[in-house]
């Protein structure tokens, strides 16, 4: 199987709010196609040798945004790849833009009450939540959400997940890729 657009071979980037589910569809994906799987944050991770909230409390999140659109910059040339990235990889520098020059880039749009319930259990370790009382989390992620959203919305194709679980949302998107004909049987 091979994902092609004027012949050439197109990577998929994942986008959207943390918690939509992009490392796990991304991997089910990569995994459907044949392809290399990289997840950002677990690049970046690597290369720090220490996790993404210790690196944010140490170094702040301008360090951080630089080093995450370096590794996006080197990841995206990386042939045959499914590229999960991180929830605000797309709102710095012009990460959108090179995105969607490397490759076919997928938004999972969630909505706030899904991403709600699932990041409430995993704020401690999120550095952009780990602030938040359990009460004020829907308004904040309302807030970013609608800050965030004219960048995700740049993707070329959209997939409103709603609450389906990772295995429906990649069968929906392999299902979309061919349909495209941006997947070749
Ligand atoms: C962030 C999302 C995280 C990670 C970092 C910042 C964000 O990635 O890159 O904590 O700004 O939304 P995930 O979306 O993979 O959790």
């Amino acid at each position: 199987m091979q994902l092609c657009k004027n012949d050439l071979l197109m990577n998929i980037s994942l986008i959207g709010y943390m918690g939509s589910g992009k490392s796990t569809v991304g991997k089910l994906l990569a995994s459907a196609i044949h392809y290399s799987f990289y997840d950002l944050d677990a690049l970046i991770e690597k290369e720090i040798n220490s996790s993404i909230a210790d690196y944010f409390r140490d170094k702040g999140e301008i360090a951080f945004r630089k080093l995450e659109h370096e590794l996006l910059q080197h990841t995206l040339t990386l042939p045959n790849t499914v590229l999960s990235l991180g929830g605000g990889t797309p709102v710095y520098y012009n990460n959108m833009e090179l995105i969607n020059n490397s490759s076919y880039s997928v938004y999972l749009q969630t909505t706030i009450p899904t991403l709600t319930q699932r990041l409430v259990k995993e704020k401690s370790q999120r550095p952009m939540l780990q602030h938040l009382t359990d009460e004020n989390l829907a308004e904040f992620i309302a807030k970013h959400l609608f800050e965030r959203r004219m960048f995700y919305e740049q993707a070329n194709f959209i997939l409103s997940t709603k609450d389906w679980d990772e295995k429906t949302i990649t069968n929906l998107l392999l299902d979309h890729l061919r349909h495209q004909k941006i997947l070749q049987q």
